[in-house]
């Protein structure tokens, strides 16, 4: 490992890493060919992308572009289950493993293609036949990582209703608030998931989000994979039992042609306000990006046995566990648990167990695997690996490293690869055969994508520079809105800049032109790449009985990234509370979901604001990062800093 880069996170632009030899030549792009191809004719290019699906009728229009709406492939026909299974039907593939799974107790089952389109053909005859549900509807998942989540996906979107998917970790308000907010009468679930030894009981779960009044949701469709353990209530006349639904359900359906702009899927994700935004996916223009970025970005071969870590609840999951590798007929891994459990070698004893020849995890497990020691993945023979994948937050160019030799035997290309549930695809990675890395760096846009790094009016920074990273002409995978708020849609990603995507991100472009990430510039938080808005945390907050106010921040963490920190000042007769911090975190991961936990909740009288009353959280900041407190000249009343500061210092000691 170069010494100079074995700590600092500081971009170091002078090591980088060229595509082993043997590698690029036999990968999907061994020369920058695609990206002149790209640029040559833009729009051809994503054309000829998408001829590589099936269409039950081809487009008549390749995009119309009325800003900020687009349509790509206007007019065309098409249904991304087909695409993911009926299609692989009529080749080899048929019997070829689609989905690997292992549970978390090391039980094992492997779908084949044939197998997979039987199980979604049956349940897509489930949700017509004895729920009625059509083209257009909105159907809520919430899952543990289990096949029938799978089949639950594919069979919406054979039918053309809509997933909303939601993270198992989220708590029971989070789901009332998203099924309200998409008026789904139909919720799937399993009676729970395993994590780390211990039973989640999701459908307990569910029962309380579904108490409220109001729910729009009228029938619960239960997997039962726990069985007696997890407790569950059965509640007749709403709840159904799937291996009962399934038991005599037919084994063909035909699936529909939809029209490539039809929604495809519902996925909330946290922005700067305290709702969450449900991000609207189309069919063609989806399918179209992941079919592409998930064959070229992680050079998937029929052979490979591809591992994508993350959980399907999140748009990682939706586009490279799922639709991305089945459309490209390959065999993808599912786990179900803990990356520790139940011993710290378990992702590696499932490498060596499957020979799984891509892995694409996150940074912050990368820095977990790191803190526990090299002797767990020396124990295994990784041997079958051949590329190496992040996503979700800046990696650390120590992480890279370690990753890069201590997993990958440092012959394994790394793709750094930098998007958005907002941009259905990966946008900003490198081609692994063609891109020399940079640790810590995600290095260019894709080919087909006009990313740039700009300044505050818009304007292309020069090289060594940083900026806000924009997106500056149409993707056919790209949100098409948020579901029931145009006007939110507008504001967020197309105001800051006419015309252009706005990422939230911030970025700098090194003395070659590569991009590297810097983070949200928005109130945008991200804790072990999940992401959460200050304001949701905020709001959890102070709906707590003994909050009167709460300014919520992003600090930064060795191994998570970034971890939540607030700030409260109590209500007059809660003063004094002793157990008001602990209450506090419990409440908002109650209010939200364990992930948002604070690690941290500092009790004050009153917080640093303005003359106006606006809360400085830049100041915060500086308190948390242990910086010198910047200007302090508008504060109302300065005499706060100091004693915040003392007692942040005490807490950290
Ligand atoms: O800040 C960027 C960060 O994650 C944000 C998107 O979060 P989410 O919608 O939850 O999707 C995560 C998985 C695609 C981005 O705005 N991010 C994602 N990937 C990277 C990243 N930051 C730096 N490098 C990355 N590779």
């Amino acid at each position: 490992m170069p010494e100079e880069a074995s700590l600092s996170p500081v971009l170091n632009e002078n090591i980088s890493f060229k595509p082993p030899g043997d590698f690029s030549k036999n990968a999907h792009a061994s020369d920058d060919a695609i990206y002149h191809l790209a640029q040559t004719d833009r729009l051809a290019f994503w054309e000829s992308q998408a001829e590589q699906l099936h269409w039950f009728k081809k487009w008549d229009r390749v995009l119309e572009w009325e800003e900020p709406y687009a349509r790509w492939f206007v007019g065309g026909k098409i249904n991304i289950a087909y695409n993911c299974l009926d299609r692989h039907l009529s080749s080899w593939r048929r019997n070829k493993a689609a989905i690997i799974w292992e549970g978390e107790k090391g039980e094992q089952r492997v779908l084949t293609y044939f197998d997979l389109h039987r199980e979604v053909c049956k349940f897509a005859n489930v949700l017509e036949q004895k729920f009625g549900v059509q083209e257009g509807d909105r159907v809520t998942i919430y899952m543990p990582m289990i096949p029938e989540l799978a089949i639950a996906m594919l069979a919406c979107v054979r039918i053309g209703a809509a997933h909303s998917i939601i993270f198992g970790g989220f708590s029971a308000e989070s789901i009332s608030d998203r099924v309200a907010d998409c008026q789904s009468s139909l919720l799937i679930t399993a009676d729970g998931g395993y994590r780390a030894g211990k039973v989640i009981a999701l459908k307990n779960i569910v029962d309380k989000a579904l108490a409220v009044d109001g729910s729009p949701v009228k029938d619960v469709i239960v997997v039962a994979h726990i069985g007696a353990e997890a407790g569950v209530q059965h509640n007749t006349g709403r709840d159904h039992y799937y291996h009962e639904l399934m038991a005599d359900s037919p084994a063909r359906h035909e699936a529909r042609p939809l029209d490539s702009e039809a929604l495809a899927f519902l996925l909330y994700t946290s922005g700067t306000t305290g709702k969450p935004k449900g991000i609207m996916h189309s069919t063609g223009g989806y399918l179209t990006g992941v079919t592409y970025t998930a064959k070229y970005v992680f050079d998937l071969k029929e052979d490979d046995v591809y591992w994508c870590t993350a959980d399907i609840g999140w748009i990682t999951g939706h586009s490279y566990i799922v639709y991305g590798p089945l459309s490209n007929g390959a065999t993808t891994l599912m786990y179900e648990g803990a990356p520790g459990y139940p011993g710290k070698d378990r992702f590696w004893s499932i490498v060596a167990k499957y020979g799984v020849t891509l892995l694409y995890t996150a940074p912050t497990a990368i820095r977990t695997f790191m803190s526990w020691g090299d002797d767990y993945p020396a124990k295994h023979d990784l041997t079958s690996l051949r590329l190496l994948g992040t996503v979700g937050e800046p990696i650390n160019p120590k992480a890279w490293l370690w990753y890069h030799e201590k997993i990958g035997g440092g012959n394994c290309p790394i793709v750094d690869t930098w998007w958005q549930t907002e941009t259905g695809n990966i946008m900003i990675s490198p081609l692994p055969g063609v891109t020399p890395t940079k640790p810590g760096s995600a290095t260019h846009a894709l080919p087909g994508i006009e990313a740039e790094v700009v300044d505050d009016q818009g304007q292309p920074v020069a090289r060594g520079q940083a900026g806000l990273l924009i997106i500056k002409s149409p993707w056919p995978a790209m949100l098409r809105g948020i579901y029931g708020d145009p006007d939110r849609y507008k504001q967020t990603y197309w105001s800051r800049f006419p015309g252009v995507y706005f990422t939230g991100d911030g970025a700098q472009l090194d003395s070659e032109g590569y991009i590297w990430l810097l983070g949200r510039v928005d109130d945008v938080i991200n804790v072990s790449g999940h992401r959460l808005g200050t304001m949701e945390v905020e709001s959890a907050c102070v709906d707590h009985a003994f909050v009167s106010e709460a300014a919520a921040i992003g600090v930064a963490h060795e191994i998570k990234g970034q971890t939540i920190v607030v700030f409260v000042s109590l209500t007059a007769e809660h003063t004094g509370e002793a157990s008001a911090s602990e209450e506090i975190r419990q409440h908002v991961a109650a209010k939200i979901g364990a992930f948002a936990r604070p690690e941290k909740v500092i009790i004050t009288q009153e917080l640093p604001k303005t003359r106006s009353g606006k809360i400085m959280r830049r100041l915060l900041r500086d308190i948390a990062d242990g910086k010198v407190i910047g200007d302090t000249t508008t504060l109302a009343d300065s005499s706060i800093i100091g004693s915040l500061k003392e007692k942040y210092e005490k807490l950290e000691a």
